[in-house]
């Protein structure tokens, strides 16, 4: 197979991804949250690649980046490539941007060989995946997707600002935009590079995995209210302790997934009040992150959790409101694409591991209206949403070269 990916390309590809992790709010740490100064910055820097590679370049609703190669002919339907721009907080550098940069290392490599394509190409940097302003993931992709959940609009972030004034300030008339919004019938196929995030490709020793399915994501901001109360003087019994409810909670969220095969919950927030040490927390609320490969493993382990707070709630006379924040079912990727690229990826390496993907991205919206496909790549430790976050030169060109040798199989 000719692997061939020019040494300027890639190397190219290595410093941009650099250069992305400069662009965030909390410098030297990397958070680059939606619609934020660090966001905009990324996306001017994203803008003039997109530009450089010769791609036609539009700003959708949301903030998604897209740089389109047209087919000549116009006609055709579309391929698209890329992945998010957006972080956690404190988050590592390649989480997302590695997808968009790899991509369009890709596309240069194919044009700069004379090829074209009998499709239209996109490449989509999306501004929103994480889900980390409004609590609800895949802003980004789903607006790409023409299936923008138009509940969404009325979400508030921290400083109690709706997700419909943030894209208003931003230009977009979501009435207009809501009201014409279609689902994509285009769209070929969806391809996304990813890091792994987990310790898979570092066990086997391989620079690349194909992905066979992503698991399913069940959110929900879960808060106990109790009565605040003097830590001294009030007697054990008389409490109405919001807190230590809440501790209850999530050990038996923990208690619950480890001992259910394949089940992972996370407890990631958890905000007291009032927040002193000699009062009584009057109130708890966390955020729970709960996931599966199996859609009715999930929903069990919901249902039972949402059973077991309430039990909790009346014991320990506490108020409950247990708040679905977002709920993603589990997504197989297109058999066609995973055989594609499992022969790509062998021709490589020798050999393709297939593994399935615990961490959501953003072809789990987007199979709703193509066939998605994912490439992983390896990471050091398997980490990931974590400032150590580390792929090497030689495993991104690596995938760079199964992206380019993807298009170069349809190149006409
Ligand atoms: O949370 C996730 O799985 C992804 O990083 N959004
Ligand atoms: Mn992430
Ligand atoms: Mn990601």
């Amino acid at each position: 197979m000719n692997c061939k990916v020019d040494e300027d390309v890639a190397a190219e590809a290595l410093r941009r991804i650099e250069e992305l992790a400069l662009c965030s709010d909390s410098l030297p740490s990397i958070t680059r949250l939606f619609e934020t100064p660090a966001m905009n910055r990324a996306r001017e820097t994203l803008q003039e690649w997109f530009l450089d590679a010769g791609l036609e370049i539009s700003v959708d609703q949301v903030g998604n980046l897209i740089g389109r190669w047209p087919e000549s002919s116009g006609g055709a339907g579309t391929l698209a490539i890329g992945s998010h721009f957006d972080t956690v907080p404190d988050a590592g550098k390649y989480d997302g941007v590695a997808g968009i940069v790899l991509g369009l290392a890709a596309v240069t490599q194919i044009r700069r060989e004379g090829l074209t394509l009998p499709f239209n190409l996109e490449i989509v940097a999306f501004a929103e995946e994480e889900g980390t302003r409004f609590q609800s993931g895949y802003l980004g992709s789903t607006c790409y997707g023409g299936i923008f959940d138009a509940a969404l609009l009325d979400r508030m972030d921290e400083q109690e600002i709706t997700l419909r004034d943030v894209l208003t300030a931003r230009g977009t008339d979501c009435d207009r935009w809501i009201k014409e919004q279609q689902p994509r019938k285009d769209l070929l196929a969806y391809l996304e590079a990813h890091i792994e995030q987990g310790p898979v490709l570092e066990h086997k020793a391989m620079h690349l995995g194909v992905v066979t399915g992503i698991a399913g994501q069940s959110r929900a901001i879960i808060t106990f209210t109790g009565m605040a109360g003097h830590a001294g003087t009030t007697p054990m019994q008389m409490r109405r302790d919001a807190l230590t409810g809440a501790a209850a909670f999530i050990t038996e969220a923990e208690t619950l997934a480890t001992r259910t095969e394949g089940l992972v919950a996370t407890v990631g927030t958890l905000s007291i009040l009032p927040g002193a040490t000699n009062v009584i927390p009057g109130h708890a609320s966390l955020t729970l992150d709960l996931r599966h490969g199996k859609d009715e493993v999930r929903h069990k382990a919901i249902r039972h959790l949402k059973e077991f707070s309430e039990d909790l709630a009346h014991n320990r006379n506490l108020d409950l409101e247990w708040r679905g924040t977002h709920d993603s079912p589990a997504v197989r990727c297109d058999a066609s694409i995973q055989t594609e690229l499992c022969a790509i990826v062998r021709d490589l390496q020798g050999e393709a591991p297939e593994l399935a993907s615990g961490a959501g991205h953003d072809a789990v919206p987007l199979s709703a209206v193509a066939p998605v496909g994912m490439l992983f790549i390896r990471c050091k430790d398997g980490l990931s949403h974590h400032p150590g976050e580390y792929a090497s030169p030689e495993d991104l060109r690596t995938g760079i070269t199964a992206l380019t040798e993807f298009l170069r199989r349809r190149a006409v």
